[in-house]
Formats: C-alpha cells, sequence, structure tokens
C-alpha cells in the first residue's frame, strides 16, 4: 500500500516524517526516487509534472496537496481516478486570517500610515470609516470563502457573496449567476476574490468587472482582494484600474506567473500589497492528518469526501 508523492516543490521529509508517524505501515516514494508502479494505491501531488502519473495499474485516487486543483486538471494524462482536495481547517483558519488582515490594512489605510511613519509625520486629519461603513462581495462563498465571510461579518463589515449555485448564509446577501454578480458589484467596495480556477472563472479579474464595481465609498474607492488563483486576474487591467482611480487599492497574494516576476509593476505600485502566494500554506501535519483519515476510511468502505467534479473543474 504504497503513496507516491509527486508534489517536486514540497518538502519531501516534512511529509514524509508526518505521514510515517501517522500510517506506520505504508510506505512512501517520492517520484524522484526508484517505485514498483504496481505497488501504488495513491497519489499525493502538489504540481507533478503532467504526464508523470501514467502507468499506476493500482491507483485509487489522487490527493491534491493543496485546496485548489487546477494544477491537477492542467495534466491532460491525469489518471482517470478520483481527485480528492483539501478541505481542512487549519489551512480555512489561516486564509481567514489573511483576508481578515487583509480587508482591515484597507480599512483603517495601513500604507497612508506606514508612509507618514517611516517621514515621521503626526498628522491626524484623517477620518476613519468604520467596517459596517464598508460593503464586502465574496467571489466564492466555499469552504474557505463562506468562512471568511463569517469571520468579516464579526468584524461588523457587511457582506454579500457570489457563488455558481444558489446559496444560503446567514448574514451574507447572496448572488449567483451573471445577473447576480452585476448586482452584487454594484453595490460592493471591498472585492475578495477566492474562486477555483476554471474555465469559467480565468480572468474574471478583469476592466469590465472593475468598471461595475461601486465608486466613492467609505473607502474613496473599491479594493481588491484576491488570494484565489493568479489565472483569476487581468494584472495589467489591474495597474491601469489603479492608475486611473478605478481602484483604489489591491491586496494580491497569487498571479498570472507565480514567482512574480521581478519587472511586475505591481512590486511596487504605492497602492498594492503582495504576498507569495502563501495566504493559507498547506500545513503537512495536518494535511497529511486528513490525507491518512480517508484513505482509511476508504478503506473501510466508505466514500471518499471532497471528491472533485471534473465537469465543474472544482
Ligand atoms: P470551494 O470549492 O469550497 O469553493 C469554491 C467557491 O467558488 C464556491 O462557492 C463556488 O460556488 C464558487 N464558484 C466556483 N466557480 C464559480 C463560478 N463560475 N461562478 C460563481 N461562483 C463560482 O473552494 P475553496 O473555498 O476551498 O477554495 C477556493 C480557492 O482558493 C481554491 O480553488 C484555490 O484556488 C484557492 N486557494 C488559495 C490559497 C492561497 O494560499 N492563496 C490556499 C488555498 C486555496 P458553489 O458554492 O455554487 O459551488
Ligand atoms: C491551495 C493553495 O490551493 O495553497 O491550497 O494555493
Amino acid at each position: 500500500m504504497t503513496l507516491l508523492f509527486a508534489a517536486p516543490d514540497l518538502e519531501l521529509m516534512a511529509w514524509r516524517t508526518r505521514l510515517a508517524g501517522l500510517a506506520p505501515g505504508r510506505a512512501v516514494v517520492a517520484a524522484s526516487e526508484a517505485f514498483d508502479p504496481a505497488a501504488i494505491r495513491y497519489v499525493l501531488s502538489w504540481r507533478h509534472p503532467p504526464g508523470s502519473l501514467t502507468g499506476l495499474p493500482n491507483l485509487k485516487a489522487v490527493f491534491s496537496l493543496g485546496a485548489g486543483v487546477d494544477h491537477l486538471l492542467a495534466d491532460p494524462w491525469l489518471p482517470d481516478v478520483p481527485i480528492v482536495r483539501v478541505v481542512d481547517p487549519d489551512l480555512r483558519d489561516r486564509m481567514s486570517e489573511w483576508v481578515v488582515m487583509h480587508a482591515l490594512v484597507h480599512l483603517r489605510r495601513l500604507r497612508t500610515y506606514e508612509r507618514r511613519q517611516r517621514e515621521r509625520l503626526w498628522l491626524d486629519d484623517d477620518t476613519q470609516p468604520k467596517a459596517s461603513e464598508v460593503a464586502v462581495g465574496m467571489l466564492g462563498l466555499g469552504a474557505l470563502g463562506a468562512d471568511a465571510a463569517r469571520k468579516l461579518l464579526v468584524l461588523g463589515f457587511r457582506v454579500s457573496g457570489w457563488t455558481a449555485t444558489p446559496k444560503t448564509l446567514d448574514g451574507v446577501a447572496c448572488f449567483d449567476g451573471p445577473d447576480g454578480l452585476l448586482a452584487m458589484l454594484a453595490g460592493t467596495d471591498m472585492l475578495i476574490a477566492l474562486l477555483p480556477l476554471t474555465q469559467a472563472t480565468r480572468g474574471i479579474l478583469n476592466a469590465a468587472l472593475f468598471a461595475r464595481l461601486r465608486p466613492g465609498g467609505a473607502l474613496g474607492g473599491p479594493i481588491l482582494i484576491n488570494a484565489g488563483r493568479g489565472g483569476l486576474q487581468v494584472e495589467k487591467d489591474i495597474v491601469a484600474a489603479l492608475d486611473s482611480g478605478v481602484l483604489k487599492g489591491a491586496s494580491l497574494d497569487v498571479f498570472e506567473r507565480e514567482p512574480l516576476p521581478a519587472q511586475s509593476p505591481l512590486w511596487s505600485h504605492p497602492d498594492v500589497y503582495v504576498s507569495p502566494h502563501n495566504a493559507a500554506v498547506s500545513e503537512p501535519g495536518a494535511v497529511a492528518a486528513g490525507i491518512v483519515r480517508q484513505i482509511e476510511a476508504f478503506e473501510r468502505g466508505e466514500p471518499l469526501r471532497h471528491v472533485v467534479d471534473r465537469a465543474r473543474e472544482y
């Protein structure tokens, strides 16, 4: 019952140690090591090279080591077995921390005060908007978006959310479908994207969408926050919208190209916060425990949970 670790960018030792502690009876091999293909029952993948998971005749499932599965679906040779993604409280809480932090950074105009501090400027000339004056629009209310929405509500933000299918969430004004998106955007001061990257969502954060956001508002203009995927955003449109005042500021954790190229204007834009795709990292202990629990349940005859719908791409 061998697990194949196919995640060239992740630290093998950390994962192997966790998996050995949780499932001592199972061998873990790395894709770079010699192994018997017939022994592999499960693959743990994060951005494996396309085509590298073929020829595993006894494979039962592929586990993504992240919540997103665009990295798996980009492999045209991906074996036809269930794909399981990460849905985990540790990952969820980390994402909500990041989202709440950036919502507050823009609400309380941290950039302005950082600048003034560097200049030793004591100016108490600002009015401070309250969270309750700010309308947040969440793109995606899934495992991550719904939790971030609840935590923003606790802080007093007014929260709406947009999903593919109709949804209800206490305290959140819910929208779906193309008309629902336009209706939500018209009343949104702070747009937070926690969507998966699919054919339907690629490039959705573009000039046409920014133009639909509510101008002005308590923050002086709309804010964009994206921790979903870089492929959701059109970076030249973000820069143009910031420069023309259509957007007031942005916090971006994900990029069209990662690592973000040194020449990208986003690095030095005065109204942009950049983080290196680490809003919510998969902590090996938490994620490995979830995978081992799933494998044990599956082998007892229970169905796998959090299985990706390949047609929907998430
Ligand atoms: P889920 O699958 O639980 O939720 C996805 C949400 O997006 C759902 O509410 C879904 O709607 C909505 N959605 C999907 N497609 C559309 C569409 N075409 N139109 C409208 N709504 C849509 O995913 P998670 O919440 O677990 O994760 C979201 C994403 O966050 C991941 O796919 C990944 O890309 C990213 N991520 C980024 C991390 C980082 O560190 N930056 C870390 C972890 C994840 P519905 O409810 O109707 O299905
Ligand atoms: C994920 C990620 O999808 O870290 O989990 O991006």
